[in-house]
C-alpha cells in the first residue's frame, strides 16, 4: 500500500454549529480531503441490480468453500466532503494535547460517540464524547464516507475500505499539521474505533504507524470467520427498500444495504437485557446503510501493524456476535490476530467487557468502559 501524498487546499471550513457543554465545546463542520491514487477494486458486477441478485450475492458471501473473488484494480483520486466533530475543554490543560481521533463502525454515523435518547437529552450516560472530553481530551470524531452529510459517495466504486483508510489518515495529517480550522495541533493523537472503524483503525497503523501514538479497538478482535452470522442476519437489505423515506432511491443507489428490522439490529448489535429498549428504538429508527464496496474491500487492507510501537488497548464485548459469535471470552490470548496484529508493540493489553454486545456504546453499562479507556491512557503518559 502506498502512502498519501496530501494536497493541500487553501479552504476555510465553515463552523456549522457549536454546542457548549460543562467543560468542553464541540464544533460540527465539513473538511474536504483528498485522496490520491488509492487502489481501488472494479466491482465484479453491474451497479445496477435487485434484492434478487443482493441475496444471491450473500449466499456467495456465506458460502462454505469461500473464495476470494476475481477483480481487477484501478485507483481513485478526488476530494470528498467530511463530516467532523471537534470537542475541545473550554480551559486547556496537560490532557487537551492529546486528540482522541474516533472512527465509528457500520450502521452508524459519527455521534455513536456521543450517543443522547431524543427524550433525554442532558443524561449523558451513553456519550463517550462527555466523559472523555470531560476529562479534559480533545476529540475529534467524522462520518464517514457514506454517510450523510459526508459525501454519499458511489456504493461500489468509491466507498470502500482502502478509500476510507487513506481519508482516516489525511483527516490525521491535517489535524496534526494544523490544517484544521479552529483544531488545535495535538502533540499525541490516540486512534480510537468501534467496529469496522477498528478495522480501519488497525490498518491506519499498519501503514503510517508514524501518525498514531496509540490505538484502542473496541468491538473487535480481527476475526473474519463469525462475520457470516452478522451478514445472513441482514439480508443484504437494498437501504433503498427497506427505508425509503430515509434513503431515497436517487440518492442511494442499490450498492447501499442494510439490515432488515430492529431485531436483526438487536442480534447483530445488543446483549438483552443490558440496554434501554428505546435505545435500540432509536438506534434502528436512526440507522446508516454500509456498501457492498465495503463488504468486497474488507479484507484488503492489512490485518496487522507489526510496524507500530505504541500502547494498544483492546475494549472487547463479552458477547460480541460480529467478531465473536457472542462469545469472546478466550479469543484475545496471546497467540491470537489480535494480539498478534501488534508483535512490534511491548504494550497490548485486552479486556472483555461482561454484560456488553457488539455495539459497547448503547449499552447500560457504557460509562464503565469509557472510564477504562480513561485509565489506560492515564497510565499510558496522555
Ligand atoms: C498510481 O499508483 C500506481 C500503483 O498503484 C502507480 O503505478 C502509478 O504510477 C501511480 N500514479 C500516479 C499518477 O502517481
Ligand atoms: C478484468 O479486466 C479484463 C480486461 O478489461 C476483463 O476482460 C475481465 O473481464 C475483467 N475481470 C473482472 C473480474 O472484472
Ligand atoms: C463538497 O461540497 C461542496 C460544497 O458544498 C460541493 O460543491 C462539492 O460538490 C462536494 N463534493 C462532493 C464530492 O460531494
Ligand atoms: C423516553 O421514551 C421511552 C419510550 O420511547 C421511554 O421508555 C423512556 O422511559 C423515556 N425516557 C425519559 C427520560 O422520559
Ligand atoms: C447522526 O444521525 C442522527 C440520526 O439520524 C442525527 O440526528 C444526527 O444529526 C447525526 N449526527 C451527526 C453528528 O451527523
Ligand atoms: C510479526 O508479524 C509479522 C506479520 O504481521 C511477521 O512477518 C513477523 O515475523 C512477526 N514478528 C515477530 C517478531 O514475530
Ligand atoms: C465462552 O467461552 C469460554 C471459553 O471457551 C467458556 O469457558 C464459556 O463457558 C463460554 N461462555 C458461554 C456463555 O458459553
Ligand atoms: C460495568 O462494567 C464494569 C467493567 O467491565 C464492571 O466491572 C461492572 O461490574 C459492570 N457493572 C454492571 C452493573 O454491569
Amino acid at each position: 500500500m502506498h502512502l498519501f501524498a496530501l494536497i493541500f487546499l487553501s479552504f476555510l471550513a465553515g463552523v456549522k454549529s457549536t454546542t457548549s457543554h460543562k467543560s468542553y465545546t464541540c464544533n460540527d463542520f465539513i473538511v474536504p480531503i483528498p485522496v490520491d491514487n488509492v487502489t481501488t477494486i472494479v466491482p465484479p458486477f453491474p451497479a445496477e441490480f435487485d434484492q434478487y441478485a443482493a441475496t444471491e450475492l450473500l449466499n456467495l458471501f456465506t458460502i462454505r468453500t469461500p473464495s476470494v473473488p476475481d477483480v481487477n484494480l484501478t485507483t481513485l483520486t478526488k476530494t470528498f466532503n467530511i463530516s467532523v466533530e471537534y470537542c475541545a475543554p473550554k480551559t486547556q490543560g496537560p490532557e487537551s494535547s492529546t486528540l482522541f481521533i474516533n472512527t465509528h463502525g457500520l450502521g452508524f454515523n459519527k455521534s455513536y460517540w456521543n450517543f443522547y435518547l431524543a427524550n433525554a437529552t442532558d443524561d449523558a450516560q451513553y456519550s463517550y464524547i462527555d466523559r472523555i472530553a470531560g476529562a479534559g481530551y480533545s476529540t475529534l470524531s467524522w462520518s464517514r464516507l457514506g454517510i450523510e452529510p459526508s459525501t454519499v459517495a458511489d456504493p461500489l466504486t468509491e466507498v470502500q475500505a482502502t478509500v476510507e483508510l487513506a481519508l482516516l489518515a489525511g483527516l490525521t495529517t491535517l489535524a496534526r499539521v494544523g490544517q484544521l480550522t479552529g483544531v488545535a495541533i495535538p502533540e499525541k493523537v490516540i486512534h480510537v474505533g468501534h467496529s469496522w472503524g477498528s478495522q480501519l483503525s488497525l490498518a491506519l497503523a499498519a501503514v503510517a504507524p508514524e501518525l498514531s501514538d496509540g490505538v484502542v479497538l473496541t468491538g473487535y478482535s480481527n476475526r473474519a470467520e463469525y462475520q457470516g452470522y452478522f451478514l445472513a442476519s441482514t439480508g443484504l437489505r437494498l437501504a433503498s427498500d427497506n427505508a425509503p423515506e430515509r434513503f431515497p432511491a436517487d440518492q442511494y443507489p442499490p450498492g447501499y444495504v442494510t439490515w432488515v428490522d430492529k431485531f436483526a439490529n438487536q442480534y447483530s448489535f445488543l446483549e438483552y437485557p443490558y440496554f434501554d429498549l428505546a435505545v435500540l428504538d432509536q438506534a434502528e429508527a436512526t440507522k446508516y446503510p454500509f456498501t457492498l464496496g465495503e463488504l468486497l474491500t474488507a479484507t484488503i487492507i492489512p490485518s496487522a501493524a507489526p510496524e507500530f510501537t505504541g500502547p494498544v488497548l483492546y475494549l472487547a464485548a463479552e458477547h460480541d456476535l460480529i467478531f465473536c459469535a457472542s462469545n469472546c471470552t478466550g479469543l484475545f490470548e496471546e497467540d491470537s490476530p489480535a494480539i498478534q496484529a501488534f508483535n512490534g508493540s511491548n504494550n497490548v493489553e485486552a479486556i472483555v467487557l461482561p454484560y456488553f454486545g457488539h455495539g459497547i456504546n448503547l449499552h447500560k453499562n457504557a460509562t464503565a468502559a469509557y472510564d477504562l479507556i480513561l485509565e489506560w491512557a492515564a497510565q499510558n503518559g496522555f
